[in-house]
Order: structure tokens, then C-alpha cells, then sequence
């Protein structure tokens, strides 16, 4: 078969490059693709934007799957586009999508549905907002409505911050209309994970759980990235807070969806706050979290491909067990100012080195080639991820490639996995 990847950055590498491995595909094509990418897969410029661009691309391939990488294009109802022209698609449909395109659906979804989560209210007003934080005088989080590339949250600890946070998204409009209505949310704390389930539309298989790590710098202090690295498994969710996010928020998401007429298929990604391995959900995402995907899909054992055709399909067996191998840690490198504005273009060195080491694969993110050098193209540049015996194993190794890279300005955390490592 032939699997078509849509997207460009880490995750879309990561997917490209398991799927390549699997043994029922005979080739992986991604779009629009990157260089570093083109390293493992061949791409095809085409944009995951342009619905009829991507199907006739998936006609002249014969796709027999595409796998949408990124969120937009399923909030844009790509998955319909192509659903409707037969062709099959991994990744929920518009209507389903909006439990990441839209804060305030997926929270009264919640609500509707008995899914834990924290108190929250919308303001389409930023006066209201503004007056809300006043009377509120706690720490509250200020979410942009829409979409903004996973930079749309600010966690507050008082009033000032939050009217701050208000006046950039609402009135400014830093992420233009997704600011038009803001989610003004009690603050929760405890341990973040991600947790992962492939959807058939009914049933679902479990793919475990990951730790980002969103904020940019070393000890969660800094502003929100769209991530800087993440590790898997996470001690966070043993068994036992396992089955609860299975019984208490996947299960319910699921059968919900479906009994609203809009079965979920896909990868249904739970954010989650974990206080005494009580689950809250702090979002939802309709697509692989990048970079958790990485490590993720270094671990997996099983063949992808079977997984994901099956949910996009609605034939998903009512057991299947996944095997997921050794821990994996991914190390993002990213360019000096991210996840503000930053410079591109920058060399990048020591890539051939680093990737020789044992273990460790890096996933190109946002780079571009000119003849044999590599140069930096974007806020997230690499992720330098490696598996090994143990986390800290998995852990060092990561580091140990990342010494070896080298471009201008560079930033990265040095704690990624510290706290799996913590609970050990
Ligand atoms: P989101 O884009 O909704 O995942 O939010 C980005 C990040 O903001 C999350 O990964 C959390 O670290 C943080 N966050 C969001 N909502 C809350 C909340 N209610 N309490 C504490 N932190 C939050
Ligand atoms: N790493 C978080 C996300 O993909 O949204």
C-alpha cells in the first residue's frame, strides 16, 4: 500500500518514518514534506491546506491511507473531502475536530459528557473578561478560542498577568480571530500528561502516555512552546490512572461523539492534569502531539500501518494489543527567540555525528538543505530523539547526540525527562 503523510514538522517525520518501516506499505509519500524528511520518504510540495490539491494528490498516488499530520487541515474538513471521494483517511472529520478547534465547544462537550475538567467560562467581550479577573482575583489561565499553534494559553498566577494575557489576545489579536472569544479557566495543578487512543468511530486502542515539556525553558519556567520535548513511558500514569483516563475520559469522549452523530476517528490526544492520579482534562487535541509522537513512535513495536488503517476504516479488532518497547526521550533544539519571532537560515552542524550514535534517530522539524549544508527553517528545528533500556539510558543518549549539534544560537532544555527520572 501506499500511505500518504500530510504535514511538515518532527511529527510528520516521526509518522513518515514508522510507517516506512512497516511491512505491509510499500511506499510513504509526504506532503508538502521537508529535506530532512526527504532523508527518509519521498515528498511532494502540495499544501494539506488545499483540500482538492491533497485529493487529486491521493488519487494520482493511489493512496490506499492518508494520514493527516497537523490539526488545521482537519478543522478545515479534509477528512470529509476526502471521506466523501473514498478515500481513506486517519483523522476526524470538521465537525468532530472542533474538540480541538474550538476551546468553548470542547469544554461544554465535557460538560455534556461528565469528563473531568476545570471550571471555566467564555467571554466574547473583553471587558467582561477583564472584569471577570478582577472579581475572580485568583490564578486563572487565559485560552484564545481557536487555534494558535499550541501558543495560545497563559497560565497566570493573579489579576495582572491574566488582564495582561487578555489585552494581547483579544485586543491585539497576537493569533488574530482565534482571539475573538477568550476561555477564562480555574487554574489547575498537579503533573501533566499526554495520553493517546486510536479511533475507529467506536472502539479504541490505547497508546499510551507521554510528558511534554511546553514551557521554553529548564524547570517549566519561561513562556508556552508548542513543546521542547517529551518522553515516554511517563511514571505519571501508572496502571492504575491508566485505567481511570481509559474509563473516565477516552471511553466517554468516544461514545459521545458518536451518540452526537460525529464519530471520532483518529488519534484522540487527552491533555491532562493528574493530582493523586485523579485525571482532568486540560484539552483535547484531534491529532499526534509533536513532539510526544516521537518518542512515542520509537517505542512502538507493533506495525503502525494496520492501527491506522484500521481506525480509518471503522474496523478496528475489539482487542489488540499493542507492543510498545523500550522509553524513549526526544530533545527539541530550537532556534534563538522561539517561540517568539526568531531568524532562519542559521548552519546547522554536526547532524551526520549525532545520528550515527546508537539509538537515536533525529527528526527533522524545521530545517532545509542548500547542497550539503543543513540550515535552520523554523521555531522548532530538530528533535533529537533516542530509546534505551531504561529512561535515564534513553535520556543520556539524547544528550549525548545533542552535544554533537551545533547551530548558532541553539536553545534546548537540559531537563527533559527529569521528573520520570525523579519518580524512578
Ligand atoms: P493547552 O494549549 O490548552 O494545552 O494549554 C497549554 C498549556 O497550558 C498546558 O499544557 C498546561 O501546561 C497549561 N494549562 C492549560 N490549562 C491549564 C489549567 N487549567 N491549569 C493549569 N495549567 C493549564
Ligand atoms: N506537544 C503538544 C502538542 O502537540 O500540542
Amino acid at each position: 500500500m501506499r500511505v500518504l503523510v500530510l504535514g511538515s514538522g518532527g511529527r510528520e517525520h516521526a509518522l513518515s518514518w514508522a510507517l516506512a518501516r512497516s511491512p505491509s506499505v510499500d511506499e510513504v509519500i509526504c506532503a508538502p514534506g521537508s529535506d530532512g524528511i526527504g532523508l527518509d520518504v519521498s515528498c511532494e510540495k502540495v499544501d494539506p491546506s488545499d483540500r482538492q490539491a491533497v485529493l487529486a494528490l491521493a488519487r494520482r498516488l493511489g493512496a490506499g491511507l492518508v494520514v493527516v499530520g497537523p490539526e488545521d487541515p482537519l478543522v478545515g474538513g479534509l477528512a470529509d473531502t476526502l471521506g466523501e471521494a473514498g478515500v481513506p483517511v486517519f483523522g476526524p472529520s470538521g465537525r468532530a475536530a472542533r474538540l480541538e478547534g474550538s476551546k468553548s465547544f470542547a469544554k461544554d462537550f465535557m460538560r455534556r459528557h461528565g469528563i473531568p475538567t476545570a471550571e471555566s467560562r467564555v467571554f466574547d467581550d473583553p471587558e467582561a473578561a477583564e472584569r471577570h479577573v478582577r472579581e475572580d482575583g485568583g490564578p486563572i489561565v487565559v485560552k484564545a478560542d481557536g487555534l494558535a499553534a499550541g501558543k495560545g494559553v497563559t497560565v497566570c498566577d493573579g489579576p495582572e498577568s491574566a488582564l495582561a494575557a487578555i489585552g494581547e489576545v483579544m485586543r491585539e489579536r497576537r493569533f488574530g480571530d482565534a482571539g475573538a472569544r477568550v476561555v477564562l479557566e480555574e487554574r489547575l495543578y498537579g503533573e501533566e500528561a499526554s495520553y493517546y487512543a486510536i479511533c475507529d468511530g467506536t472502539r479504541f486502542v490505547a497508546l499510551g502516555a507521554a510528558q511534554d515539556h511546553k514551557p521554553a525553558l529548564d524547570g517549566d519556567r519561561g513562556e508556552n512552546t508548542g513543546g521542547m520535548g517529551a518522553y515516554s513511558p511517563t511514571p505519571a500514569v501508572d496502571p492504575e490512572v491508566e485505567r481511570r483516563v481509559v474509563e473516565r475520559v477516552v471511553a466517554p469522549a468516544v461514545a459521545g461523539l458518536r451518540a452526537e452523530g460525529h464519530p471520532y476517528r483518529g488519534v484522540l490526544f487527552c491533555g491532562l492534569m493528574l493530582r493523586g492520579g485523579e485525571p482532568k482534562v486540560i484539552e483535547f487535541n484531534v491529532r499526534f502531539g509533536d513532539p510526544e509522537t516521537q518518542p512515542l513512535l520509537m517505542r512502538l513495536r507493533s506495525d503502525l500501518l494496520p492501527l491506522l488503517a484500521g481506525a480509518a476504516e471503522g474496523r478496528l479488532p475489539e482487542r489488540h494489543e499493542l507492543d510498545l518497547g523500550d522509553p524513549a526521550v526526544c530533545v527539541v533544539l530550537a532556534s534563538p527567540g522561539y517561540p517568539r519571532s526568531y531568524p532562519r537560515g542559521i548552519e546547522i552542524e554536526g547532524l551526520d555525528e549525532a545520528g550515527a550514535f546508537p539509538g537515536v534517530k533525529i527528526f527533522h522539524a524545521g530545517t532545509s538543505r542548500d547542497g550539503g549544508r543543513w540550515r535552520t527553517a523554523g521555531g522548532r528545528v530538530l528533535g533529537v530523539t533516542a530509546s534505551g533500556p531504561t529512561l535515564r539510558k534513553a535520556r543520556d543518549r539524547a544528550y549525548r547526540a545533542v552535544e554533537r549539534i551545533r547551530f548558532e544560537g541553539v536553545q534546548f532544555r537540559t531537563d527533559i525527562a527529569a521528573r520520570g527520572l525523579a519518580a524512578n
